[in-house]
């Protein structure tokens, strides 16, 4: 199985996708908490910028997502899968944060 890097802008962040993993699925996996609704391309608010790359759009809505915006390199990320590696602009609109790693404690203490 390929595996395809991520480079999210302007910070910088990489992370891996795997192949036929939506970029959606793959910000999730890696710890990201992102703004998305409906998950089958049918409401357009996973919506990004593809900055550089290559992706393979996958069942949506051209109501959400018109010719003109691929053509200007917008796509659903809970749809998008990667054939190429990406750099995605990240807005303001897509609420993008990173979430913090989970943190073990020992109940040896709880005594
Ligand atoms: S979350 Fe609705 S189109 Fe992606």
């Amino acid at each position: 199985m390929r595996n395809f890097s991520i480079t999210l802008r302007p910070h910088g962040d990489e992370l891996s996708c795997q192949e036929r993993e939506t970029v959606l699925a793959a910000l999730l996996r890696n710890g990201y908490r992102v703004f998305y609704g409906c998950t089958g391309g049918g409401c357009g608010v996973c919506k990004m910028l593809l900055a550089s790359g290559l992706v393979e759009h996958g069942r949506c809505s051209k109501a959400v997502l018109t010719d003109d915006e691929r053509s200007r390199g917008y796509f659903l990320s809970c749809k998008a899968t990667p054939v190429a590696d990406l750099e995605i602009e990240i807005r303001e609109i897509n609420r993008l944060e990173k979430l913090e790693p989970v943190r073990k404690i020992s109940c040896d203490s709880l005594e």
